[in-house]
């Protein structure tokens, strides 16, 4: 069965291998997306928070240890929701069930808005951009990472052997695409860079910075790992502030 980004997450299997692989030492997330969010976030202490696919709150709990001054979690899935309550509880933190393309956000409430990894579910990115922007103060930064272009133009595919290789197809041709992924099958949305770049142009953002996930030697512990995670980029970056 076809599932959507909104509920894809609350299959149990689904949910339990997400948060399996993602907790390995060296899973993309750790080794690619993880350094280069630090990067773009830098320091959050004083900031007020907002987090559109929140999860079960992991991160919040880390940046508020950090000392941003409150977190806003979004997530339209219960079970990372129910985690994120349990975890944020008695702290700054407010979580709301709910999709980004239907919730209401505060006006210009948030100094750092970020999305890891989430906003490829979602077909209007424009309209969902726009609603950050207004969510966020004059000067406010809007931290996204999101699945490379290249990798979600022709998704359902699988790569054989050490070189193996990935066919870029269909590139131009925006919407929906399916995938098997574990354990379950979900629709997500490609959108070309230039779509990334001119939705947050067109929603009041200046683009400040563009990153690919470039490996960096030192994370990886052999000379494979590094190269093979050297040919394919997994992740695309960008930030932007509210001008
Ligand atoms: C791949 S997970 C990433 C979670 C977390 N940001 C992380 O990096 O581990 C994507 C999250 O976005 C949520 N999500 C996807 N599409 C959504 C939508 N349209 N509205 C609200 N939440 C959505 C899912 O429920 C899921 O928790």
């Amino acid at each position: 069965m076809l599932h959507t980004g909104k509920n894809f997450f609350d299959q149990e299997e689904v949910f339990n291998t997400y948060w399996r692989q993602r907790g390995r030492e060296l899973s993309a997330n750790a080794v690619l997306e993880e350094p280069v969010i630090e990067e773009l976030i830098g320091p959050v202490q004083g900031l007020a928070l907002l987090d559109l696919g929140c999860g079960n709150g992991q991160y919040g709990a880390e940046l508020l240890g950090r000392g941003a001054k409150s977190f806003f979690g979004v997530d339209a899935a219960q079970k990372m929701l129910e985690q994120a309550q349990e975890r944020l509880h008695g702290t700054e933190a407010t979580l709301v069930r709910g999709t980004f393309e239907e919730i209401d956000l505060p006006a210009e409430s948030f100094d750092l808005a970020l999305s890891r990894l989430a906003l490829h579910y979602v077909e209007d990115i424009c309209s969902v951009f726009a609603k950050v922007a207004k969510s966020l103060v004059k000067g406010g930064r809007f931290v996204l990472s999101v699945e490379h272009p290249l990798l979600t133009s022709s998704l359902d595919q699988e790569i054989t052997g050490p070189r193996g290789s990935m066919v870029v197809d269909d590139y131009f041709v925006s919407g929906p695409r399916e995938i098997e992924w574990l354990g379950g099958r979900v629709q997500k949305f490609h959108h070309t860079l230039e779509e990334y770049f001119l939705a947050l142009q067109g929603a009041g953002f200046q683009v400040e910075m563009l990153r690919e996930s470039k490996p960096k030697r030192e994370l990886f512990p052999t000379e494979e790992e590094f190269l093979r995670r050297s040919r394919i980029p997994l992740f695309l970056f960008l930030v932007g502030r509210k001008s």
